[in-house]
């Protein structure tokens, strides 16, 4: 890997980890970078913070078209590949769109990157590839039994990834992300409840029982950067905190926070979802030396307006 790379392209680089991602890169001086998104959940808010920066270019364009990709990607060192259909109960709604997007996106992405010459792709992969775990926490090595569209399609996006970097030689790096929570996230169980808490209304919690690994943002995003700079071997890795956490107690924290009072409203499960993972993050701590704090909601505070946070604390 040269020092200095000169084009970067963050794929989704308009969504919630991917603006957070651009906002590092511009921030440690990488060369230029390139956003390539359709803007289907992502928002141009989210990066006009960089409006002025000449070293960012934004396209709007979709990964499922290879042509598009290909020119985007010409010239490129890296490619961190974020677009997708990013949650579970939207890959539900369309699943069409979501193997477009994540099944024929991923391969456009490999096989343009390949063609190219890029000297590393970052595919942003998930939890859901495990399915409903045997044993917890979850090991990169546990198998890999998605129960979700969703999940099917990250699946089948590693699947490439592997065969690319077998048949082609592509260091391709794999990052299974757990619940990933921060500012610009929109529709994920955080931002809603924290809605739904400002607004007074009660916190809709389906299920409430289920076990989830929430990772901080920022976290993420060392763990993004870090795996474009890895030298040798690039097995999968799980981003996490290693600490599981009842969503029900998540959603009365909010609610603490908010109003002192958490009104939580169970609602049934969805079948859908997988009901307990906590990771594994032995490789991460040796291969990018990140320890996860051990509150996993440390940040929480940071998400709500600051006259609630003091008011709530
Ligand atoms: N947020 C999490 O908790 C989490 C967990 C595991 C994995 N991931 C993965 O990380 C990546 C980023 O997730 P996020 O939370 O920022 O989601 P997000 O929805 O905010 O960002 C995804 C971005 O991709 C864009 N996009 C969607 N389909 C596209 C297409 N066909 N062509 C071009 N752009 C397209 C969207 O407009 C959006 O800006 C996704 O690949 C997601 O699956 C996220």
């Amino acid at each position: 890997m040269p020092q200095r790379v000169q084009r970067i392209v963050v794929t989704g680089g308009a969504g919630f980890i991917g603006s957070h991602l651009v906002d590092r890169l511009l921030g440690i001086d990488s060369g230029e970078v390139v956003v390539f998104d359709n803007l289907s959940r992502g928002r141009l808010a989210n990066i006009a913070q960089h409006r002025a920066d000449t070293r960012l270019e934004f396209i709007e364009g979709d990964v499922a078209d290879a042509k598009a990709v290909r020119d985007v990607l010409r010239g490129a060192q890296v490619v961190y590949h974020l677009a997708a259909q990013s949650t579970v109960m939207g890959a539900v709604a369309d699943a069409e769109y979501t193997f477009r997007s994540n099944v024929i996106g991923t391969f456009n992405v490999l096989s343009a990157a390949s063609q190219l010459g890029v000297e590393r792709v970052v595919f942003s992969s998930s939890r859901e590839v495990y399915g409903e775990p045997i044993t917890l926490p979850v090991d990169e090595d546990s198998p890999l039994l998605a129960v979700n569209s969703y999940g099917a399609s990250k699946l089948a996006g590693e699947a490439y990834c592997r065969a690319f970097r077998r048949e082609l030689g592509l260091q391709v790096g794999i990052l299974r992300l757990a619940n990933v929570y921060g500012p610009r996230d929109i529709g994920r169980v955080i931002p809603t409840w924290i809605d739904q808490a400002l607004a007074g209304r009660d916190l809709l919690v389906y299920g409430g029982k289920q076990i989830v690994d929430f990772v901080w943002i920022e976290q993420v995003i060392d763990a993004l950067v870090g795996v474009a700079a890895l030298e040798g071997p690039l097995p999968p890795m799980n981003i996490g905190s290693g600490t599981g956490t009842r969503i029900v107690d998540v959603a009365r924290r909010i609610g603490r926070f908010v109003t002192g009072q958490p009104h939580i409203r169970l609602m049934p499960a969805r079948s859908m979802e997988v009901t307990r993972f906590v990771a594994n993050v032995e490789r991460m701590r040796q291969m990018l030396g990140i320890a996860p704090p051990l509150d996993p909601l440390m940040h929480l505070g940071h998400l709500i307006p600051a006259p609630v946070t003091a008011a709530g604390l």
